[in-house]
């Protein structure tokens, strides 16, 4: 609640005084302004983002007893913010719809990123149909209506928006330029892709084996979406990932591996089928398969926004 100074002076510290208005608001404009001061305006979003595992929510898009439906990751009462959030940038839903059913959707954001965990079905969108199965990932612009068909069987999607990212500039998507179409990377083509990633020795130098998503409208950027990136990651039997930090967040989904952790500043987060989990931004991490099979993992993070502003802040953290 704004106040006017206190006469008194009573306050011990810049970090206590509250939000200062016009002593002489002669006109409405100078009744809307508000001072603060470098003692209580700094580190405005300074509550933590937690380093979840979201359990209950692919729990509920598992259990047949489930009606079609979206199913958000949403911590926006942790975060601090009036609008569905799984972190500052992004919203994660997990979509369950009954065989036969359909699930329409329409997503105030740059895009939207499905991947789909379980059966089979078509999407679409303006003019366009695709068909997909598990393991597909695909693409859907913003501000458009979809209709997602399942067919005999349930179908279970996670899909990752930059909802919260419009949210926070209450600002709305207004045309298709940024995705121009809906965007297919069928399983079978993900997976040649891997191939090849196997085939070439990574350096040192690079984070892991993964297959990054982009698009045509998005080649240059080498993104998802302007903001966003998105690929699946890899880690073979008995192997671990190098420590490292970055700015961006990551909010990732367990898409298969047996016997695998992630160490979060220290904390370890073992691997559930299916659980959407949390990296905090900076904190140092890294990933281990202590079992004999590939390990995968969907990644997506807000990492284009600081590519762009040249603040990725990435680093080894070996010790
Ligand atoms: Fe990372």
């Amino acid at each position: 609640m704004a106040e006017y100074t206190d006469k008194n002076n009573s306050f011990k510290s810049l970090r206590d005084l509250p939000a200062q208005v016009d002593t002489n608001p002669e006109t409405t404009a100078r009744s809307r302004a508000r001072y603060f001061n470098s003692g209580n305006a700094f580190m405005v979003g300074s509550s933590p983002i937690p380093d979840m595992v979201f359990e209950k929510e692919p729990r509920k898009a598992f259990s047949d007893s489930t009606a079609t439906a979206l199913i958000p990751c949403d911590i926006s009462s942790q975060l601090g913010c009036n609008y569905a959030a799984t972190s500052p940038l992004i919203l994660v839903y997990y979509a369950r719809i009954n065989g036969g059913e359909v699930l329409p959707t329409i997503f105030n954001a740059s895009g939207a990123l499905a991947y789909v965990i379980s059966g089979s079905g078509e999407t679409s969108c303006q003019d366009e149909i695709i068909k997909w199965g598990k393991g597909d990932v695909f693409l859907m612009p913003g501000g458009k209506k979809q209709n997602h068909r399942a067919f005999e069987e349930p179908v279970i999607l996670w899909i990752a928006t930059n909802e919260p990212q419009l949210a926070f500039e209450n600002s709305s998507i207004k045309d298709a330029t940024l995705v121009s179409g809906m965007v297919h990377y069928p399983s079978q083509e993900i997976n040649r892709q891997f191939d090849l990633v196997y085939s070439i020795d990574a350096d040192q130098d690079v984070s892991g084996s993964a297959v990054i998503f982009s698009s045509c409208d998005q080649e240059l950027n080498k993104n998802i979406l302007p903001t966003l990136t998105a690929g699946i990651n890899s880690l073979p039997p008995n192997a671990k990932q190098r420590p490292h930090r970055h700015n961006s967040i990551a909010i990732s989904l367990v898409i298969e591996g047996e016997g695998c952790f992630s160490l979060i500043d220290g904390k370890k987060k073992k691997w559930l089928p299916w659980a959407t989990m949390i990296t905090p931004p900076v904190s140092v991490h890294s990933h281990h398969n202590d079992g004999n099979k590939m390990a995968k993992f969907l990644i997506v993070q807000d990492g284009g926004i600081y590519s762009y502003t040249r603040a990725m802040g990435f680093e080894f953290v070996d010790n």
